[in-house]
Order: structure tokens, then sequence, then C-alpha cells
């Protein structure tokens, strides 16, 4: 750094010295402005602080040489030598600031500790396309009120027949190959069995849907499993309608087929309801013109369901005078598979993973 003569600012002739003054800070200023650009870390910015403010600093200097001046004088330098202080005294600590900012950037890029572990090559799974679409009805019949109830896979004769209107002796028993167990009890072979314990449990008016697996000693092929999937509904309170049940399985349809679709019943016989339907739909993919998945009818058979057998709400501890109900039962995987365009039943429990991947 180029010393100033100080001796000659601060020279006795009071003519020239205002003006000597003036220009000399000026230069000072100037100068520690181009010596400031080019400090590169605190330690230079020490020193220069120390340079212009420390002890023997050059504006230290000036200002005691202050003393020598008259009044006058002083009065004038004092005040510009002041600012200049002031100035360098900002610019410094803006500086300062700007160092301890850029240190605090500099740690933390290099400081910085990756508390995450890269867990990228663990497989990450996916519900059953089963679960996906049962958990997608029950949010729409939660959603209209609807309580899901849940039920044992092992059941007695008596709710998974007697209290459905289903007799020992009754014809419509052959319909559903049993297995039974060696204590009597029997694994249910469909989930009416809710319907049943949801009577049991609840006093109407009441709305309720159970899914569940459930378990027939079918000839497995293409579309017959052991082990399948249904979604039972009910509804009991005081005059319930057939149109009620339209209404329910419209909203039902078109919530899981995302549009509005066309239903027909036609008459169907289950012991447990009277009158029993068969719900058909316009079909999804012809519009109803016909095609291979309509075969050429136009309709595709969808669910059983029917107004509440009067036995079945006797049976339920229900007055069949005072209350009516609907019910119906929806086969899972036929719909999984119609919706997704799956051609065979038995990938449902292959366990091949390739297979339930493709439900993401
Ligand atoms: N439980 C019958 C079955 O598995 C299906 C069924 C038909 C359920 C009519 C119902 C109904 O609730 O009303 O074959």
């Amino acid at each position: 750094m180029e010393s100033v003569d100080f001796a000659e600012v601060l020279s006795p002739d009071p003519a020239h010295f205002e003006h000597a003054v003036k220009e000399d800070l000026s230069t000072i200023q100037a100068e520690f402005a181009a010596l400031l650009r080019n400090v590169s870390d605190e330690k230079e910015l020490a020193t220069l602080k120390v340079h212009l403010l420390g002890k023997k600093g050059r504006i230290t200097g000036l200002l005691k040489e202050l003393g020598q001046l008259s009044p006058d004088e002083r009065q004038a330098c004092g005040k510009r030598i002041n600012e200049l202080k002031s100035y360098v005294e900002e610019a410094l600590g803006e500086a300062e600031a700007s160092f301890v900012d850029r240190q605090m950037r500099e740690r933390l890029e290099t400081e910085w500790v990756d508390v995450s572990l890269n867990l990228s090559r663990r497989p990450v799974g996916n519900l059953h396309p089963v679960s996906q679409v049962q958990y997608e009805i029950e949010d729409i019949f939660s959603a209209m009120g609807f309580e899901v109830l849940d039920g044992p896979h092992v059941e007695t004769d008596e709710v998974n027949f007697e209290a459905l209107n289903i007799p020992k002796e009754h014809p419509a028993r052959d319909m559903q190959d049993t297995f039974y167990l060696e204590d009597g009890n029997l694994l249910r072979t469909h989930t009416s069995t809710i319907q049943v314990r949801g009577m049991q449990r609840l006093k109407p008016p009441f709305k309720i849907i159970g899914p569940g697996k459930v378990f027939r000693s079918e000839r497995i092929d293409a579309s017959h499993e052991v082990t399948f999937h249904q979604l039972e509904g009910m509804m009991v309170n005081r005059d319930i309608k057939v149109a009620h049940l339209i209404h329910f399985m419209k909203v039902l349809l078109s919530s899981i087929f995302r549009r509005e679709v066309e239903v027909r019943l036609r008459p169907g016989y289950f012991p447990f309801v009277e009158p029993g339907f068969e719900l058909d739909i316009r079909c999804l993919l012809c519009s109803g013109k016909g095609c291979s998945v309509c075969k050429q009818v136009g309709w595709v058979e969808l669910l059983p369901c029917g107004m509440v057998h009067p036995n079945v709400l006797r049976a339920g501890n229900i007055d069949p005078d005072k209350y009516s109900g609907f019910a119906f039962g929806l086969g899972l995987d036929r719909l999984v598979m119609m919706r997704y365009g799956i051609d065979d039943i038995r990938h449902f429990h292959s366990a091949d993973l390739r297979f339930i991947r493709q439900f993401r």
C-alpha cells in the first residue's frame, strides 16, 4: 500500500489545509476501495482494518493530528475525516459479514452428512388387485353410510345355511359344494354369512357390506377357483323397495366403472331373497350392440341380488312386518377380471409376482 504524506496534508498553511485534506481523503477512500476489492480472506481484511483504523492507522493518525489545528479548521476537517471513518467502518463491516456468510456456505457444502440410506434396491410390494378393488368398493359404500363388517372363514351350518332360509334337505345346498370340517363346522361358501352376523349385532335400520374369501369344492379351471372373493351387501329399514336396490347398485357400478351404467334385473332364484334377481349391466365394450364379451346379447350378468326373504329377517330377530331390506352378493374376482381384462382366475392365487406387479 502506497503511503500518503501526512506531513504535507497537515501543512501549517491553513489556506491550503482544508483543500489538501479533502484531496487526500478521497485518495485514501479510493485506495481503500481498491484494496478492499482484492481482499481474499478474513486475515487480509483484519490487516486492512488495522492499517486504517488501528492505533497507528492512517485515519487514526489524521484524527490525532487534528489537535494541532485551529478550532475552525478542526471542525471542518474533523467532519470529513469522521465521514471517511464511518464509510470505512461500514464497508469493512459488510465485507466481514460476507466472509462469514461465505464461510458458512462453504461449511454447509463440505461438512454435511447424508443421513438417508439408499433403499432403492429393496423391492416394494403392492396390494393384490382383488384387495385394491375391494378397498375401493368399501370406500364407495362407506361414503354412503354403510358399515364394513367381517366374519370368520370357518362357520356353522346354522349361519351359512339355516339362517339364510336354506334348510338341511333344501335342494339349494346342492348349488354349493361345501367343505365340511370334522367337527361339523364348514368353510363358508358365501359372504351371505355376514348378513346373518350383521343382523345378530345390529338393530335396524342398518346398512352393511361384508367382503371376504369364500370356499367351494369346485373343479378348478379358468373361471372356477376353490377359494374366491365376494362382497355382500345388505340394507334394512322401513319400506325398502326394489328401487332402493337399483339406486345403490347403479351408484356402485358407475363408481367402479367410472361412467354411467345401465342396469336391468332378471328373475333369479336364491332361497334368502324374494323376489331374487340377476342384475345385468349394458355391455361396456360394445354399448349394447353385441360383442364377444357379452356373447352378442348386449348385456353382461354382474351380480345376484334381491329383497331379503321374511324368513331371513325373522331368523335375524327382525320383524318382517315392520322392516324390509335388499341384499346383494358381488363376485369380486369376476369384477376384477372384467375391469383389467384378466382371462384366468387362477392367476389370483398363483403367487406369481410378475402378475401382481402389473397392478402397482
Ligand atoms: N350368496 C350367493 C352366492 O354366493 C350370492 C347372493 C345372491 C347374495 C343373492 C345375495 C343375494 O345377497 O341377494 O351364490
